[in-house]
């Protein structure tokens, strides 16, 4: 039996990816086929290496050739991933910028940053974090990064370049690593913006498919300029379901929609949903209220991207520097790997409909 490439997109055209609604010939997802004798083979293109769906789209495909061409023909199928872009205008080469945000403090930005960032860079993805947070740079310790200074060099045009540190597969950068942790910093507005400012522009970040930039709390001057000053593809909304959280959830979600902010909301993470003690595996306690961050994501119309229960080890890997997703012995890190999923699906589907 001859085959044509010609079957074989046919046979694909009926294969949907099901984030996108569209098929993955007219999504330019199809590449390099290649017909032998009794196989087929050729390359599924996804947007992001982190595609929960990756395993679905697969299946789908065989069963097209199975059905349009031939349950008999070998198919071997490679697949693979290019990033796309929410915001044409890239900083650099990095291609997506993910702010990690709440209203209210102590809500688990931090750690959410960190697990989001590394879940995707083990999907293979070119992964950046960034601490923002001026006022309590958390980072250092949680990646027991204490004293890390990275390294700096004055360019002959006048201009600093600052190495972000590599570690565990990520490229890291806080503004703890340039001050001293034990004195309060008094920065003042225009200080604290040029020192965020500096993280962004003069940092060596390379290509990079995701940064993921740890916020501070509250809504203020930082949020703005980093909002307003570069090409932000979404944030991530952090929020307990407890009341006061909630509270400042809407309103750190109100800010990104302002006019001449316009940052889109990937979605709400529930963090600290529920606690569960180690003897009583199957109660549950819903100590600061329940499905408070789920509720918020359905009445403002935005993705709910998952919950995340209070575990003891969630603390004490931020504390050891070794933050949870990587310790596999630890069920909760799919928790995690399934929001990165979440977030990867939300910026594909935004690129998509700007592209
Ligand atoms: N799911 C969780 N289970 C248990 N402890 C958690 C969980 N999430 C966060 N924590 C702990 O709660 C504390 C606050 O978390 P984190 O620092 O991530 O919050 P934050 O929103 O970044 O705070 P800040 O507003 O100060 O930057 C930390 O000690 C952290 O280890
Ligand atoms: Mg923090």
């Amino acid at each position: 039996m001859t085959i044509t490439k010609e079957q074989i997109l046919h046979a694909l055209s009926h294969v949907e990816e099901p984030d996108l609604k569209k098929d993955l010939v007219t999504l330019h997802m199809i590449q390099n086929i290649e017909i032998l004798p009794n196989k087929i083979k050729f390359d599924v293109v996804l947007t992001t290496p982190a595609c929960p769906l990756k395993g679905h789209i697969e299946h789908a495909c065989r069963n097209a050739i199975a059905l349009f061409i031939s349950k008999e023909i070998e198919v071997d199928i490679n697949m693979t991933s290019r990033v796309t872009s929410v915001d044409p205008n890239q900083l650099k080469g990095i291609k997506n910028i993910i702010l990690v945000s709440s209203g209210k403090g102590g809500v688990g930005k931090s750690t959410v940053a960190s697990n989001l960032a590394l879940a995707l860079a083990n999907t293979g993805a070119k992964t950046g974090l960034l601490d923002a947070d001026i006022y309590g740079p958390s980072l250092p310790i949680m990646f027991g990064l204490e004293g890390a200074k990275p390294m700096a060099s004055q360019l002959p045009d006048g201009s600093t370049k600052i190495e972000p540190i590599e570690k565990f597969g990520l490229k890291l950068l806080s503004i703890g690593f340039f001050t001293d942790p034990n004195q309060p910093i008094p920065w003042r507005g225009p200080m604290a913006t040029s020192a965020i400012k500096q993280l962004f522009n003069d940092a060596d970040w390379g290509e990079l498919d995701y940064l993921v930039v740890d916020m501070p709390p509250g809504t203020g001057d930082i949020h703005i300029t980093v909002s307003q000053t570069y090409p932000i593809s979404g944030a991530v909304i952090v929020t307990t379901p407890q009341q006061v959280a909630l509270a400042d959830a809407i309103k750190g979600m109100a800010m990104y929609q302002m006019e001449g902010i316009n940052v889109p909301i990937l979605g709400i993470v529930e963090n600290m949903a529920y606690f569960t003690p180690a003897e009583l595996p199957d109660n549950k306690y819903y100590i600061f209220g329940k499905d408070g961050g789920k509720r918020l994501a359905e009445s403002n119309n935005v993705p709910f991207l998952g919950e995340i229960p209070l575990v003891k080890a969630v603390a004490d890997a931020g504390d050891n520097g070794f933050p949870i997703i990587l310790d596999d012995s630890e069920s909760i890190a799919d928790a995690y790997k399934s929001i990165a999923g979440r977030v990867a699906q939300e910026l594909s589907i935004l690129a998509n409909i700007s592209s």
